[in-house]
């Protein structure tokens, strides 16, 4: 791919392939460049509702913090931009392995020399961005990605401040990212003290999002987790937090140093370039910051990810209505039918008739709840069996904004849903004899209820197995009369 500054790129030069993300503000395709066939995440913004919305300053903040950070080892790097009559087009590195937080939530929480790994790496990038002068102002693990290499490309600075450039956005609330006054509320989870306090953040306010990050690497949630932002904003401010019991000992001296209210106090802000004081601590004991070795592989399931991506017959290049359309149609197609099949689900093996989930006797009921009241969910399903279980990500609308829950169907019967971010009850599917389940393929579900349709990916490719468990459940407490 030529330079930033070289000839413009048009949205012919590529082939959309798929949706890999939707946000409020832009589409997220993986794309190949027609000439080299090498793959890229294409963010593409809506001209018309940046404009109405006022976030032009966003947009170009991003660009802008993308360019210093000039494509280092550890950011997503952005190769061009471009734009057509309606869109802005972001061309970045793709990331083949995904989100940190997906890892998080499939390893439920991670072993303690891959935290120091990851830690190290994140901390190299935030020096990185310390040295160009930027505060990330919205770190978490949904904005740390994975290469096929496995190392971390921190992504989306459309939050970022440039240290030294005058803020100037200003606009109401909204419901993702909030400001107060002049200053920038990021995601409630990771927020530090200072900034819901109303002040300007300064990079030790990126601080405190990394010690929440290794926090959650290690225990598999947030540190600060409520029922509703307010809570967890009160928790915040009142560092009130708690280290479950086992926690590695050096691991807690970390994070309890750079969980401190007073920014100056966090380990690393008053280092002056480099954060020696970081680096020095005894967590990163084993840490060769002068070459960090190969990175651990976090895949659990091998073979998902196939090396390159095909071109489907008869696709065009380029992003017309027609192609936004099929691809569109393809997230809900069977893979059978749908244009571009890139990912297969895991292999299946063919298996004999099982049992139903809900043929159990009382003792095996019994046996059964007795393993699973050890269970970090078993306080949300009131005291039910859970038969079935797995993160889904459940969607507002069809083409709607995606969020991960962990979903839990259990006897009663009852299919409740949490945030297994903040290990919060986000709320239950309600049974009924009305209730159908819906596959549209692989990984998409819907739900039908008599009230609400719920729209349900399930990310591994088992979407008919979730079905027919549902199912069995329906069957076996509103048994048809016929
Ligand atoms: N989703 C958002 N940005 C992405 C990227 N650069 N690679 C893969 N998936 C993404």
């Amino acid at each position: 791919m030529p330079q930033h500054e070289d000839k413009k790129k048009v949205p012919q030069d590529f082939y959309f392939l798929k949706i890999i993300g939707e946000g409020s503000y832009s589409t997220v395709y993986l794309a190949l460049e027609v000439e080299s066939k090498k793959e890229y995440a294409i963010k593409v913004l809506k001209k018309r509702q940046i404009i109405r919305e006022n976030k032009m300053e966003y947009v170009n903040r991003e660009k802008r913090s993308l360019l210093k950070l000039g494509g280092s080892k550890y950011f997503v790097h952005l190769y061009a931009t471009f734009q057509d009559s309606e869109h802005l087009y972001f061309v970045l590195s793709y990331a083949r392995k995904g989100e940190l937080l997906t890892h998080i939530i499939s390893h439920r929480s991670f072993k303690l020399e891959w935290v120091e790994y990851y830690a190290a790496e994140l901390l190299l990038a935030l020096e990185h961005m310390k040295s160009k002068h930027i505060i990330h102002r919205d770190l978490k693990p949904e904005n740390i990605l994975f290469d096929r290499n496995w190392q971390i490309m921190v992504t989306d600075f459309g939050s970022s401040k440039i240290v030294g450039e005058e803020d100037t956005v200003k606009e109401p609330n909204d419901s993702n990212t909030r400001r107060r006054k002049n200053s920038f509320v990021g995601t409630a989870q990771y927020v530090s003290p200072e900034v819901l306090h109303g002040e300007e953040p300064k990079y030790s306010a990126d601080l405190w999002a990394y010690g929440c990050v290794i926090y959650q690497m290690i225990v598999g949630k947030t540190p600060f987790r409520a029922g509703s932002e307010f809570l967890i904003f009160q928790k915040i401010t009142n560092l009130d937090y708690q280290f479950p019991e086992g926690f590695d000992k050096t691991a807690r001296d970390l994070v309890e140093k750079l969980l401190v209210i007073v920014p100056e106090d966090r380990l690393g802000a008053k280092d002056p370039t480099s954060y020696t004081s970081i680096r020095e601590h005894p967590f990163f004991g084993n840490t060769n910051w002068d070459n960090l070795g190969p990175a651990p592989e976090l895949s659990l399931s091998e073979g998902c990810d196939k090396d390159n991506f095909v071109i489907p017959t008869g696709l065009e290049p380029g992003l017309s209505d027609e192609i936004l359309a099929q691809l569109h149609l393809n997230m809900l197609a069977l893979p059978s039918e749908s244009q571009v099949v890139l990912m297969e689900p895991q292999t299946r093996k063919k298996s004999e008739p099982k049992r139903k989930l809900t043929d159990l006797t009382r003792d095996e009921i019994e046996e059964r709840l007795k393993l699973q009241k050890d269970d970090e969910y078993f306080p949300f399903v009131e005291g039910n069996l859970i038969l079935k279980r797995g993160i889904l990500e459940k969607k507002k609308g069809t083409f709607g904004f995606a969020r991960k829950r962990m979903f839990l169907l259990t006897l009663g019967p009852h299919l409740y849903y949490v945030d297994p971010n903040t290990m919060t009850l986000k709320g239950e599917v309600p049974f009924s004899e009305d209730m159908k389940t819906e596959a549209k393929n692989f990984k998409v579900f819907y739900v039908h209820t008599p009230n609400r349709i719920y729209y349900l990916e399930d990310p591994t490719g088992y979407a008919l197995e979730w079905c027919k468990a549902i199912d069995e459940v329906i069957t076996h407490y509103f048994p048809k009369k016929n």
